[in-house]
C-alpha cells in the first residue's frame, strides 16, 4: 500500500496558493523544533472573510501538502470558520497521513491560527485568548 494518498501527492507536487501576499492583513509563522520545518501563512481579510491566502513552507512533503490543503479549505471562508479548522480536518481532506507525519498537519493549523491572531492584533480586534493557546502557535509539540 502506498504510504501517501493520491491527494497528498497531488498537493505536494502541485501545491495551491504558494507564495506571499505583500499586502497581507495577517502573517503567521510557526515551526516545529523537532524536525526544523517552518511554515508561513499570509491572509487577506475583507468584511470578516479570508479573501486570499498564500503560504511558504520550508519543510517536508507532508507539510507542503497540509499547507496547500489547509489554504484551500479556508479560502473564501469567514474567519470564525477558519479558526475551527483542525489538523484532523486537514488530514481527512488529504485522505490521511502516516502517523509519524501528523505533526506536519498540526503546523498548518497553527500557522493559520497565528496569521488570524496577527490580523486581530494589528486591527485591535478583541478575541478570546482561549482560541490562541500557547505562545502564538509556536508550540513545537508533535502529535506523533
Ligand atoms: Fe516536520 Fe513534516 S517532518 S513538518
Amino acid at each position: 500500500m502506498a504510504l501517501y494518498s493520491e491527494k497528498v501527492m497531488d498537493h505536494f507536487r502541485n501545491p495551491r496558493n504558494v507564495g506571499k501576499l505583500d499586502d497581507a492583513d495577517g502573517i503567521g509563522e510557526v515551526g516545529n523544533a523537532r524536525c526544523g520545518d517552518i511554515m508561513k501563512m499570509y491572509i487577506k481579510v475583507k468584511d470578516g472573510v479570508i479573501t486570499d491566502i498564500k503560504f511558504n513552507t520550508f519543510g517536508c512533503g507532508s507539510a507542503i501538502a497540509s499547507s496547500s490543503m489547509a489554504t484551500e479549505l479556508i479560502k473564501g471562508k469567514p474567519i470564525e470558520q477558519a479558526l475551527e479548522l483542525t489538523n484532523k480536518a486537514v488530514v481527512e481532506a488529504l485522505d490521511g497521513l502516516p502517523a509519524h507525519k501528523l505533526h506536519c498537519s498540526v503546523l498548518a493549523e497553527q500557522a493559520i491560527r497565528a496569521a488570524i491572531k496577527d490580523y486581530y492584533d494589528k486591527n485591535g480586534i478583541e478575541y478570546d485568548p482561549a482560541d490562541f493557546p500557547e505562545d502564538d502557535g509556536h508550540d513545537p509539540h508533535g502529535e506523533e
